[in-house]
């Protein structure tokens, strides 16, 4: 089954066209770069690009399959969520296709579709099994879900407030790096000391309280995430080192940007770690923007000791945001027949996973 999908709820303009959820037979990305000289994604200049962008990439990701439309079997579009004026070119685009080319129409959730990244380029031989526990971390989402089976999301772990990836870019912008600023920390800390600064490692675990007994009792250990705490430490270190010598310098920032990566990817580690000792999943998977980052690979592995061979992450160009995962998670949905009526479709910004 060839899958046409199209991604636009940021500021990358994809269309992918993949076969039985795995084999990517194209996968075009336009990645709008209007937006670092801004240090962040505008709104109204990312829609205008997914206008001036949509055609061309469509095109290019029909020749690069070499597949025409009577080889396309349905058509998937991500509903939500995302930012509305991003949206809902690629929710038109898919209706207008659908409705021209007569093809089903399946609407996607983007988490999924990160999710399932870790389908693609793999045969059923490697396929993760169920249940799973998922990290997925973008600059949008940071979240733990637990999956029994394909398309039955829980989620036992969310953000409070900045998702991680939010907080790489905020913390890029702030050392005047660029955007988007997760591979540019990652990059810059190669050359930095990840111990030369002891920034919070936030713990949203409540206190021992009282026991109607009148022990204490321990709490559960928090699954959740938050990176406010970090990225103000940060902050306040930046502010502090500037005091004592003017601006800072190339080693001093790629401290700062080694000592941020190290910490904000242990939250990640240690939470997953306390998933997958409380849910005991069979697969381990990791998703998002961020889990191209080595390190942080790296940090979960070693954390997960044993349990590694069980623990999979998608190829580095399938982590950031791309159609060939939104086509990946469409496949499962196609195998129910979960498909959508072209004319009632409306993208959702909002669009709740579970
Ligand atoms: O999944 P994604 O492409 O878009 C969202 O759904 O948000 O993720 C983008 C995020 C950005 O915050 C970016 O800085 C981060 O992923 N990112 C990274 C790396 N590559 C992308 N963060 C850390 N290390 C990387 N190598
Ligand atoms: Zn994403």
């Amino acid at each position: 089954m060839k899958i046409l999908a199209i991604e636009t709820s940021c500021d990358d303009t994809s269309v992918a066209i993949v076969e039985d959820g795995t084999y990517v037979l194209s996968s075009v990305v336009a990645t709008q770069l209007e937006h670092s000289q801004y240090g962040g994604v505008v709104p109204e200049v990312a829609a205008r690009a997914h206008i001036q962008n949509m055609i061309p990439v469509l095109d290019e990701a029909l020749r690069e399959a070499a597949v025409t439309w009577e080889d396309i079997d349905a058509i998937a579009v991500t509903k939500g969520p995302g930012l509305v004026g991003s949206l809902i070119v690629g929710v038109n685009t898919a209706r207008t296709l659908a409705l021209l080319h007569q093809k089903p129409l399946i609407a996607v959730h983007h988490t999924e579709g990160h999710v399932y990244a870790n389908w693609l380029h793999k045969d059923d031989n490697n396929v993760p099994t169920f249940p799973l526990v998922c990290l997925t971390v973008s600059g949008g989402h940071t979240n733990l879900l637990y999956m029994k089976g394909h398309l039955e999301y829980k989620i036992i772990g969310e953000t409070h407030d900045d998702a991680a990836g939010e907080a790489y870019d905020k913390v890029a912008k702030l050392l005047g790096l660029g955007y988007p600023g997760g591979p540019l920390i990652s990059f810059l800390s190669q050359k930095g000391d990840k111990h030369k600064y002891a920034f919070p490692l936030v713990d949203l675990t409540a206190a021992p309280k009282r026991g109607v007994d009148g022990f204490m009792v321990e709490a559960e250990e928090s699954l959740d995430f938050s990176y406010s705490g970090l990225k103000s430490a940060v902050i306040r270190k930046v502010r502090e080192l500037e005091k004592q010598g003017n601006t800072l310098g190339e080693a001093e920032k790629a401290d700062i940007a080694a000592s941020f990566q190290y910490t904000a990817n242990e939250i990640l580690a240690r939470n997953l770690v306390r998933a997958v000792t409380k849910h005991k999943p069979t697969s381990i998977l990791l998703s998002g923007g961020v889990a191209a980052n080595v390190s942080l690979r790296e940090q979960i592995k070693s954390k997960l000791g044993t349990q590694n061979s069980k623990f999979f992450y998608p190829e580095p160009t399938c982590c950031t945001d791309n159609a060939a995962m939104i086509a990946a998670a469409a496949y499962f949905h196609a195998q129910i027949s979960d498909y959508t009526n072209p004319e009632d479709l409306t993208p959702d910004p909002n669009y709740k996973l579970a």
